[in-house]
């Protein structure tokens, strides 16, 4: 079971740029004050919102790229080819709407999103004092953890495929 070929290096460079992000996001999301209702987005907030909304923008060019680019042709059993696919497609999904669930979350609470740090204004996706937003930030958070629980899939099969399958899947991604 050989796969000679590998990602192209861009897709390797969003790929690894958004593993970079995310890391760092839910580092912030975890660590930075409990939202309230006269919470005043500073300090880790307004870093939550910074590489929330860079993150999201990256994952735009990433799916560009991804339905641009077809990825290498993979030798694997079919079940696990379908567990993976799911996963990807599931991956992607999240780290679309997460993000947008928090910017709408970050709407209702009347704070400004901006991209790079106020040089790009992003418009508000909820009236300010909306309960719909509010709400969106709770399903925010809960799907934040599903995000998680996705991501250490992610890792497990790349792990599996490295040292269990001892195959060159997870290579495809990793050597430069
Ligand atoms: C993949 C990207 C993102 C991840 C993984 C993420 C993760 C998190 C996590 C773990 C929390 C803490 C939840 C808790 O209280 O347990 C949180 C809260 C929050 N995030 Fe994000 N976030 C992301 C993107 C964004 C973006 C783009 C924005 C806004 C532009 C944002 C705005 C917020 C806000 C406002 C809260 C407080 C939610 C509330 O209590 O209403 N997030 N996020």
């Amino acid at each position: 079971m050989s796969v000679p070929a590998r990602y192209d290096g861009i897709s390797r460079f969003l790929h690894w740029l958004i593993a970079a992000l995310v890391a760092a996001q839910f580092l912030l999301g975890w660590t930075m004050p409990g939202v309230h209702r006269d919470t005043k987005p500073v300090g880790l907030i307004a870093g939550h919102l910074l590489v929330g909304t860079a993150l999201l923008a990256v994952m735009m060019c990433r799916v560009v790229w991804r339905i641009s680019h077809r990825p290498p042709d993979i030798e694997i059993a079919r079940p696990l080819r379908i567990i993976s696919s799911l996963t990807q497609f599931a991956l992607y999904a999240l780290l679309i709407v997460v993000p947008l669930l928090g910017w709408i979350s970050a709407s209702s609470r009347g704070w400004n999103v901006t991209l790079l740090s106020a040089a790009i204004p992003l418009p508000a996706l909820s009236p300010t004092g909306s309960s719909f937003g509010h709400e969106m930030g709770d399903v925010h958070a809960v799907l934040a953890w599903v995000l998680f629980a996705l991501i250490c899939l992610h890792v497990a099969g790349a792990l599996l495929h490295r040292f269990v399958f001892r195959d060159q899947v997870t290579q495809r991604m990793i050597s430069w």
